[in-house]
């Protein structure tokens, strides 16, 4: 249902970066073309160039054509181009903050008092950002709301999560903060939830009596698209798994929430967090695997290596490949692996949950199909095709009894339905104060406090790192993650897809 938003303001920082030319602009663009967007609405773009407000405009506008080549709903242009202003926050300029307060809080100032700030920068200036912002006064709810949005890297290990928390906690309350993580804003993500809370038929195998164990994988084609910098210091578990995929495995197995109001959500999935199985520092090898990319074939082009990748130190042991063996110990998930993997250079762009389902107690039709007995999946496609496919089995027609495979597909998209980018409904969220798909100080915390033991482990062992080539699967020794020989990686959700040949 459409709520009728308060007037706020939103104020960017980092306004001229990447994420707000490719992923904010457009996405606040689209709201304002649903007519979605508060009526009041203003929105403060801060970087530190100085741009005179016509030359902004023209940043806005151009980075909005770069994203829609095929055109623009012009008259939804001219609306959203009044919204904008603009201030320049040049980092020597001692001034800044004070002058930034009279704009937005002086006697004249048009800037409707709830706001929003976006931090778009990177996560070593938005604290000292924090900090300004607190001290002029600009944080302070005594007139409307203030919520900050953070980005993540919400740390690079524990340590350094809760020195982050402690700096913001000093200037903000934790209801004020939104740690935005884009994954769970995607519509096939929230799909989890309704599929799991809103289909009886499911709650009943939804647990470890017959359920065998889940996968969840993220793979990309690209490399590290020059961004050596920072990847050097995250590597895959960092950028993808301790964050994105941990997510999509507390919906996979919270309890049901007692509302799906953000606290009673967000309580459950840091339950799902504190019951997996802490990892120790000498277990680690079993649980978890990681892997570079050497040079191969990628998109039918040949690409170099990740050391040979510009800016990547010729003795690196980042990894581009992570794999993750996970148990959720409790009631209802005893015994089941949760095996998690990312990694880059991989055959395909796609995001999926694949869980497979244990064998029927007898093997009652064994005489009617060659090799072994096929269990069920059920699979969620996040990205590309977001989609729901159950693997069954049924007759072969004709006059013997055989099985194959069939699929039950459905693909959740019908023709008309509105597409949206999952940053246009976060923004939404925070407008309208809905902290649901934000991420809780605890639920970070817990979900470093699985992975320290590797990074810990990872960061020692520097020695050696297993290779694959660009373009396949991974490194085969990740094989070795797996409780027993007939679990194998689901490469992709079609049936011939499962299996091990397609290295
Ligand atoms: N790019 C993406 O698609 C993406 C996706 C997910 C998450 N993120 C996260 O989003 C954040 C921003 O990433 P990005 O790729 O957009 O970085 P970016 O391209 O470096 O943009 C950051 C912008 O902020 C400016 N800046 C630095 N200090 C500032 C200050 N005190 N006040 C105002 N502006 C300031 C920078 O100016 P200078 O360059 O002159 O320093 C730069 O224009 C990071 O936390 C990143 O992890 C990005």
């Amino acid at each position: 249902m459409t709520k009728t938003l308060e007037p706020c303001t939103l104020v960017i920082f980092g306004a001229g970066g990447n994420l707000s030319r490719n992923k904010l602009i457009p996405a606040l663009f689209d709201l304002e073309a649903a007519g979605r967007l508060p009526e009041r609405m203003l929105i403060l773009g801060c970087d530190v160039m100085p741009h005179q407000r016509e030359a902004w405009l023209d940043f806005v506008a151009n980075s909005l054509r770069r994203t829609y080549p095929d055109g623009l709903n012009e008259t939804a242009l001219q609306r959203f181009c009044a919204r904008w202003h603009y201030f320049d926050t040049p980092i020597d300029d001692m001034t800044v903050y004070a002058r930034l307060q009279q704009l937005l809080e002086g006697t004249n100032s048009d800037f409707p008092p709830n706001v929003m700030y976006y931090m778009a920068v990177r996560p070593s200036a938005f604290p000292s950002i924090v900090e300004h912002l607190s001290n002029v006064g600009l944080l302070s709810e005594r007139n409307g709301w203030r919520r900050v949005v953070i980005e993540k890297p919400f740390g690079y290990d524990l340590l350094s999560a809760q020195a982050m928390q402690a700096g913001l906690s000093r200037h903000l309350t934790e209801p004020q903060i939104y740690r935005i993580d884009h994954y769970l804003g995607k519509a096939t993500v929230q799909n989890v939830l309704v599929f799991r809370f809103s289909n009886l038929l499911l709650e009943p195998i939804w647990n470890n009596h017959y359920i065998d164990h889940v996968q969840i994988t993220h793979s990309e084609t690209l490399g590290i698209e020059g961004r050596a910098d920072y990847y050097e210091g995250a590597g895959a578990l960092r950028d993808m798994l301790q964050s994105h995929l941990m997510q999509l495995l507390t919906l996979v197995a919270m309890e049901p929430p007692v509302t799906m109001e953000a606290e009673h959500l967000r309580d459950e999935k840091v339950k799902v967090l504190q019951a997996i199985r802490p990892i120790p520092q000498n277990a680690v090898n079993a649980h978890a695997f990681r892997g570079q990319y050497a040079s191969g074939v990628a998109g039918g082009k040949t690409v170099p290596g990740y050391r040979e990748e510009a800016g990547v130190a010729p003795d690196s042991t980042t990894e581009t490949y992570a794999a993750l063996k996970l148990f959720v110990d409790n009631w209802r998930w005893a015994g089941v692996p949760f095996y998690l993997r990312t990694g880059k250079r991989l055959p395909e762009n796609s995001s999926a949950i694949c869980i497979r389902f244990k064998q029927p107690p007898q093997d009652l039709l064994k005489h009617a199909r060659q090799g072994p007995p096929q269990p069920n999946w059920i699979m969620l496609g996040i990205q590309p095709n977001e989609c729901l496919r159950i693997e069954m089995q049924a007759k072969v027609p004709g006059l013997d009894l055989q099985t194959r495979i069939v699929s039950l597909d459905a693909n959740s998209r019908q023709e008309g339905d509105e597409d949206y980018d999952a940053y246009s409904g976060l923004l939404l969220d925070v407008m309208q104060g809905d902290r649901s798909l934000f991420l809780r100080i605890d639920e970070v915390e817990a979900a470093w406090r699985v992975v320290d033991p590797i990074i810990k482990v990872w960061s020692m062992e520097r020695d050696f790192i297993s290779e694959y080539p660009a373009g396949s699967w991974g490194p085969r020794g990740t094989y070795r993650l797996f409780d027993r020989n007939d679990q194998f990686w689901r490469h992709s959700l079609e049936p011939e897809g499962a299996d091990l040949q397609t290295y």
